[in-house]
């Protein structure tokens, strides 16, 4: 059933334990990298969410035996690099960016035609940014007028290897350069601006293809092979912050969320949450998969208004419209720079942000990088637009702890490409939330 709109009745504490789903990021790689495997990968704690959904189906179109998801089990027949078909129809991306970026790499040196299409959001989104590098490892790749979807690829010489600088702080742009560069010939090196998601990286790692790290550049030679491996996908903290928040701002709460991934890529909102002074540990830390993981244990804490670094904005990129939330239950001024990506997500997620802020009566001020809130001032409730954007329905659930009256938050039904059962899951932890 799609849930359309969630109903949240004001107040409520967090408490117990929530086991969020599994990572968006690690689910999608492990499907590309286990396709174009030598051998039968196995992958356990799979995100069932749409987005992960929408990379299966592509490799199923592109002929690849893939069995499940079932309670997060995955079986993918790796077909070796050079065993994917040409799709018959294009490929649907959905929803999502990341199914997008990476087959346009994946997909670059593959030669055979390929299109890569997706939804109203998703066509709205800038795609230049990969079909630049891409061409210039001498892929023929072609967008529509401004750089948008659908992404047309077309048979090409082989690549080349190129030293590319990426000009945005893009895990996504850079995966995309590297998976092309292992189709290509010599070696294929990308430098970023900031320290951003490395699951790529480290995942090729895992399926036996070295990648190299020299402070902010990683380097891969083309042509090696990958050899199947099983993958434990850790639950996802983009989709644990919003518990974290929640515990966070709600006044009696103590909430466990077993089993995150905290790769230092991604735990820029643990680290932002703390300065402004969240009690948030990591308990029980191990390694799984090549990734590490820890239990955290989240406890209402008074937070206080910081000026966020622009150092920690890319490792906490998709957490911004929960910490701005976080940020209009805290004592004093937040202000938030660095981060005009933010614009370019599922929504502009300051504009989104900043409307539905204000029409709850927070005191939230939109600039072109970020957003300047006065925290700490009582607010009330009434409907706020999510504009189909995840992660702004999901962070409104949690605003309703701290409201003085009801929410009703419009267009939720995109919530299930990232945190499928999120509304029985909040509802179970303590949120007021109803759905219809
Ligand atoms: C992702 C990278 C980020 C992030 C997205 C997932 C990834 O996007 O926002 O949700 O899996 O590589 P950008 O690379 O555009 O910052």
């Amino acid at each position: 059933m799609m849930t359309n709109t969630f109903f949240v009745r004001p107040g409520g504490v967090l408490q117990g334990t929530v086991q969020v789903p599994g990572d968006k990021s690690i689910s999608h790689r492990s499907i590309m990298l286990g396709a174009i495997a030598d051998g039968v990968t196995e992958v356990t704690g799979f995100l069932e969410g749409e987005d992960a959904l929408a990379t299966m189906n592509a490799f199923r179109a592109m002929g690849v035996a893939i069995e499940g998801p079932q309670a997060g089990r995955v079986t993918i027949r790796g077909v070796g690099k050079h065993g994917l078909k040409a799709p018959g129809r294009p490929l649907d991306c959905g929803n999502s960016g990341t199914t997008m970026r990476l087959l346009s790499g994946l997909l670059a040196g593959q030669g055979f035609a390929a299109t890569l299409t997706g939804d109203e959001s998703l066509r709205r989104r800038p795609m230049g940014r990969v079909a630049r590098p891409l061409a210039e490892m001498g892929a023929r790749i072609e967008t529509e007028t401004g750089g948008l979807p659908p992404v047309r690829i077309l048979p090409s010489k082989p690549l080349h290897g190129i030293h590319y600088d990426l000009p945005v702080a893009s895990a996504q742009v850079k995966s995309a350069v590297l998976l092309a560069g292992l189709y290509a010939t010599g070696e294929t090196a990308v430098t970023e601006p900031e320290p951003t998601r490395d699951h790529t990286e480290r995942m090729l790692a895992a399926f036996g293809y070295p990648v190299a790290r020299a402070g902010a550049t990683a380097t891969l030679r083309g042509h090696g092979e990958l050899s199947a491996t099983t993958i434990a996908v850790p639950a996802d903290i983009s989709s644990a912050a919003f518990f974290l928040v929640g515990a966070s701002i709600a006044p009696g709460s103590d909430l466990l969320l077993p089993n995150v991934g905290i790769n230092p890529t991604r735990t820029g909102i643990i680290e932002i949450l703390k300065l402004m002074g969240a009690d948030i540990t990591l308990e029980n830390r191990r390694l799984a998969g090549g990734e590490p993981v820890a239990d955290l244990h989240v406890r209402h804490a008074p937070l206080h208004g910081v000026a966020v670094p622009e150092s920690l904005v890319a490792l906490a990129i998709d957490e911004f419209p929960a910490l701005f939330i976080a940020a209009a239950n805290a004592t004093g001024t937040t202000v938030v720079t660095g981060a005009a990506e933010l614009r370019v997500k599922e929504s502009d997620r300051i504009q989104v942000m900043a409307d539905g802020m204000q029409a709850l009566g927070m005191v939230a001020q939109p600039t072109p990088d970020g957003m300047v809130i006065q925290g700490g001032q009582p607010y009330g409730g009434g409907t706020v637009d999510s504009r189909g954007d995840h992660r702004i329905a999901m962070s409104f659930a949690m605003a309703a702890l701290r409201a003085s009256d009801p929410l009703t938050i419009l267009h939720c039904a995109n919530v299930a490409t990232s945190f499928p059962g999120f509304a029985a899951l909040a509802a179970h932890a303590g949120v007021r939330l109803e759905t219809a």
